[in-house]
């Protein structure tokens, strides 16, 4: 068999393409292998969300030829939001690319290495699909798929913030049918998944529109939560706007949604937010969240922030430390504004300086920082429930995983009992940053639940 060998730059969206493209080719006859000097294929699944992503994958593919070089039947292939973007400066930049493949042309895969096998490349396929929803045929899984698996139900993004290129690299919002997705998830449980990650760019945007059976996103995970075996349910990303009283319902309701959401906000001033064009002001956004706290008490937060937007004074980027601080976020994605091309916002001035943006950056993370850690001490000597991801190497430790929060908890003990996907109980022992640490407090474990994944061991 042919070796294919592939890296993945950017968000869970690339990564889960990734992996469908590898299940793909590996049906064209490409098995995946991690060195790539003994590849016959090299995919570099690209991201363009700020402006350091792309210099990335620039400075990857100078690496790359010496190897094209030595061996010109090598072929060498670039998908993601850089494909779909930069098409042009990449083939100038990276003339000896055979192919380039846009986000939302990833099925097409074996259609466009079948041609560059033909001699027909290079091949440009950045062509949205013209379909008006979104479908991902069912294929027999090629590996386990382990404890937690991502599931896609929707792709592209329609509400054009000023900053983002999603819009543009990878199109309007689609939503897949729902029979499509419990159909995956099924297929998923059976393979050993435990928990099921929705995915999408703005999931709560689901079922808005395009849908034959049509389907709201809070009705989807109701349906979801029906199905055997799913023990945890969870989503990313939303946007607020997309945030209804059924949803909040749905956090109340449903046993196996756990109790995390992360919600970007990107800014806590209200003028910021305007220019940003994200639709919601920073009350709004406290309105929701004090909606959600009001029905689930022990709702966990995490966030987006940019600093440094074109024209945030010291009093706006002020505003954002202040709702950081009353939110009490548990953990936050902090970036500083990077112009992209195609957005409105590159029209504006990209006007505080580097050191500016950076500092910052630095105060956002040290407030998060203390509050990630001041959140964190709450854990102390108390017993979480944790779903087991991996054993762990880390010094004296047996396990890692996940708390329904969504605390990374690594852990002690249970080595002769217990194996990844089990769903037990840890006493935190340790509690000062992003990792909780503690020791097994289960003496026995069940693996099949038919609480819910909530009940006592
Ligand atoms: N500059 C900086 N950060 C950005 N993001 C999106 N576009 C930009 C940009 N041009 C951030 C937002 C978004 C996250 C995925 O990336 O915070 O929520
Ligand atoms: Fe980008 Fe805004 Fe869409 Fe998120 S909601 S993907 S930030 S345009």
């Amino acid at each position: 068999m042919k070796q294919v060998y592939m890296e993945t730059f950017g968000c869970q969206m690339n990564v889960a393409d990734t992996d469908r493209m590898e299940l793909l080719l590996f049906q064209s006859g490409y098995l995946h292998t991690p060195h790539v000097e003994d590849a016959d294929l090299v995919l570099i699944n690209t991201c363009s969300i700020r402006e350091k992503a792309e210099q990335k994958v620039f400075s990857l593919f100078g690496g790359l030829k010496p190897l094209k070089q030595a061996n010109p039947d090598l072929i060498l292939g670039v998908a993601g939001c850089l494909a779909q973007q930069e098409q042009t400066v990449l083939m100038n930049r990276i003339p000896f690319l055979d192919f380039i493949v846009g986000p939302d042309a990833v099925e097409s895969i074996q259609q466009i290495i079948h041609r560059v096998e033909l001699g027909e490349g290079p091949i440009v396929w950045t062509e949205f699909d013209s379909e008006k929803n979104y479908s991902i045929p069912e294929q027999p899984l090629i590996k386990d798929p382990g404890p937690s698996a991502f599931v896609n139900i929707i792709k592209g993004c329609d509400k054009f913030c000023s900053f983002c290129v999603v819009p543009f690299t990878r199109g309007r919002e689609k939503s897949r049918e729902a029979g499509e997705i419990y159909a995956e998830i099924r297929q998923l449980v059976d393979k050993g998944a435990k928990e099921i990650v929705l995915l999408g760019q703005n999931v709560n945007a689901y079922g808005k529109r395009g849908l034959e059976q049509p389907v709201a996103f809070h009705e989807l995970l109701y349906g979801i939560a029906d199905i055997k075996g799913v023990e945890r349910l969870r989503f990313i990303t939303s946007h607020p706007m997309d945030f209804t009283r059924e949803l909040i319902a749905a956090y109340r309701d449903i046993d196996i949604l756990m109790n995390h959401l992360h919600l970007p906000v990107q800014s806590g001033s209200n003028r910021i937010l305007e220019l940003m064009r994200r639709s919601h002001t920073t009350e709004w956004y406290m309105d929701l969240i004090a909606q959600l706290k009001s029905e689930v008490p022990d709702i966990a937060l995490s966030t987006d922030i940019i600093v440094g937007f074109p024209g945030e004074t010291r009093q706006d980027f002020e505003g954002t430390l202040k709702l950081m601080e009353q939110v009490r976020f548990n953990n936050s994605y902090m970036f500083t504004y990077s112009p992209r091309p195609n957005t409105p916002a590159l029209e504006m001035a990209d006007d505080i300086s580097h050191e500016e943006k950076q500092e910052r950056l630095q105060q956002t993370i040290q407030l998060q920082n203390r509050l990630t850690e001041e959140n964190s001490q709450a854990f102390l000597g108390q017993e979480v429930e944790v779903l087991i991801e991996s054993v762990t190497s880390r010094r004296g430790m047996s396990f890692r995983g996940r708390s329904p929060h969504y605390w990374s908890v690594v852990f002690k003990g249970g080595e002769d009992h217990l194996k990844p996907g089990d769903v037990t109980r840890v006493r935190v022992e340790e509690a000062n940053g992003h990792v909780l640490k503690g020791n097994w407090a289960a003496n026995r474990h069940c693996s099949a639940r038919s609480d819910g994944g909530r009940g006592e061991l």
